[in-house]
């Protein structure tokens, strides 16, 4: 796939040596800032219409979405299934304008060089986004995840199974508002973190590791279209724990346990309190992703990350967030739920592979 221009620069050899130690790495301001600006319209004219007392002139309306207006905004729900084009509640609000054109070149497409780079290639699913019917087409590994996020985000009625069959959809179809991130086919829109939302430390209940470690996600992007000052809801990230996390949830996938197993009384990995988890938090301190609009976060899948709080008065954070899946081709269902001799580098670029 030839990517489209412009294309952020590929990534120096001291770069790539910093993701693989890190498992982040912060590229500022290198999108195109005039996609920034469309995407900043784009979320501007959702919230005027569907939930218009948010004034974009007046910071002091960015305040928490209620639990009424919650509903209120579910209900538009597009008849052909998917997420409400604008949703939230509390400090969070989303636009789910995901496999928008513009949206996909903003940063899924113009960091594909990268992509490439860091993965191999021809072995990444191209973003397309949707067709002239509004479908998504790609391929998804069917786990619980994935199915429990098609429920979630498709509806119930959409003749999906309950359980995963852990096995690849090739051609998995989904509207425009879906999660078109499941089948690599569009970004999860626009996330907002509006001023003054809570602190998460010293606890940080809330960071998680995305996801299953069997999928064919490995490298994520976290994009600003608007300025991040520092302490106003950037990514947050502990650096180093994707390699902690990676082994710990492959052992006890091996050992049986699913990260979807949410009824066992005490889960060893999947969770909020997998023992790696807390011991990262105990024993390294998060790093606050800040930066100037256009501003990228890559970061490896697995690690441990939170949104930051938004101590600001009159910043909303606004960030659009994409994975990079690597091909059925390049890597087969069976090597999906088989890593486990814990090479956390096996699917990617030999020069990722090499670099130290
Ligand atoms: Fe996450």
């Amino acid at each position: 796939m030839v990517a489209p221009s412009p294309q952020v620069d590929r990534l120096t050899s001291e770069q790539i040596a910093r993701f693989k130690r890190d498992g982040f790495l912060v590229l500022p301001s290198v999108l195109d800032p005039e996609l920034c600006r469309q995407a900043r319209e784009s979320l501007w004219k959702l919230i005027e219409r569907y939930l218009p007392r948010i004034r974009r002139d007046d910071p002091e309306t960015w305040t928490p979405v209620t639990d009424e207006e919650s509903e209120q905004l579910t209900a538009h729900r597009p008849v052909e299934g998917g997420d409400p084009h604008l949703g939230g509640g509390g400090h969070r609000l989303f636009a789910r304008n995901g496999a928008e054109q513009f949206m996909l070149d903003l940063a899924p497409r113009a960091l594909w060089d990268v992509a490439e780079q860091l993965l191999g290639a021809d072995t990444v699913v191209w973003p397309a986004g949707v067709d002239e019917s509004n479908t998504a087409t790609g391929p998804s590994f069917m786990c619980d995840d994935a199915v429990g996020s098609l429920v979630t985000h498709v509806g119930n009625d959409m003749g999906f199974p309950q359980g995963g069959s852990f096995e690849t959809e090739p051609a998995l179809r989904l509207p425009r508002t879906g999660p078109v991130w499941l089948n690599g086919q569009g970004s999860r829109g626009i996330y907002c973190t509006l001023p003054g939302s809570p602190d998460p430390a010293p606890d940080y209940r809330g960071a998680h590791s995305d996801g299953a470690c069997y999928s064919r996600f490995r490298v994520q992007l976290s994009a600003y279209i608007d300025d991040v000052p520092p302490n106003c809801g950037g990514f947050a990230v502990w650096p180093g724990s994707h390699s902690r996390i990676w082994p710990e949830q492959w052992k006890t996938f091996k050992a049986g346990e699913k990260h979807t197993d949410k009824h066992l009384a005490k889960r060893r990995a999947g969770g909020y309190t997998d023992p790696v988890i807390l011991q990262i938090k105990r024993d390294t301190p998060p790093v606050d992703c800040h930066g100037p609009a256009g501003t990228v976060v890559l970061w490896h899948t697995k690690i441990l990350h939170i949104p930051g709080q938004n101590a600001s008065t009159d910043v909303l954070r606004q960030a659009t967030i994409y994975g990079y899946m690597k091909t059925p081709e390049s890597v087969p269902d069976a090597l999906v739920v088989d890593d486990t001799d814990g090479d956390i580098w096996r699917d990617w670029a030999d020069e990722v592979r090499e670099a130290n």
